[in-house]
């Protein structure tokens, strides 16, 4: 791993209060598809505000480049059994990770996600599951998470991942 450290020791990472949404919104909602960024703002807007869950974000040089949200509960999918989805409902999970596209493969996802357990833990939780369209490998292969099941939701494959805390 070699990743740029100047540029990440001057990313500032910090738990969102509903004061800094609008600005992250509008730093933010150039990739977002235009039919869904009032969604976007609603959800970031309920995570800034609610304490069961988090907005996080990150500031480069006064700018935000990247967000992610979890919540301390989530309902747990249909799709999994009983087994599978019991562990779960002890778990905090991550609905939203986003880096923009300039600042990618710099480190900065990974700061977040290790902000994932740092939050988790403090709550209590057991664990963190996540759903995804396309990142399941990365997600085995960057931060151990293992694979629960695959989905399918309206004709979308979804993995969905977990990832443990050990017992202390
Ligand atoms: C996926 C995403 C969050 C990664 O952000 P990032 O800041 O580039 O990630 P990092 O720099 O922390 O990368 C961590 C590792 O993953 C690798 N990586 C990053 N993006 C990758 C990708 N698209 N495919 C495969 N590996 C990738 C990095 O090279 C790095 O590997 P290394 O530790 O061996 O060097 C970012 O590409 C993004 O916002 N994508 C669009 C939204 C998305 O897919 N969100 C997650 C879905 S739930």
């Amino acid at each position: 791993m070699s990743y740029n450290r100047p540029f990440l020791s001057d990313c500032i990472t910090f738990e969102a209060t509903p004061e800094h949404v609008a600005s992250a919104y509008q730093d933010l909602n150039r990739v977002m598809n235009p039919e869904f960024v009032h969604i976007f703002l609603d959800k970031i807007e309920r995570y800034a505000r609610k304490p069961d869950r988090a907005l996080f974000l990150v500031q480069y040089q006064n700018s935000t480049i990247a967000f992610t949200t979890i919540i301390d509960k989530a309902p747990v999918p249909d799709e999994l059994t009983v087994e599978q989805a019991t562990p779960l409902m002890g778990y905090s999970c991550a609905t939203g990770l986003m880096v923009l596209p300039e600042f990618r493969k710099k480190g900065v996802a990974s700061l977040l996600v290790k902000q994932w357990e740092v939050w988790s833990r403090e709550k209590g939780c057991q664990g963190i599951w996540v759903v995804t369209k396309k990142m399941g490998e990365w997600y085995r292969k960057h931060f151990n998470y293992l694979q629960v099941e695959l989905i399918e939701r309206q004709g979308v494959k979804k993995t969905i991942l977990k990832k443990s805390f050990p017992v202390e």
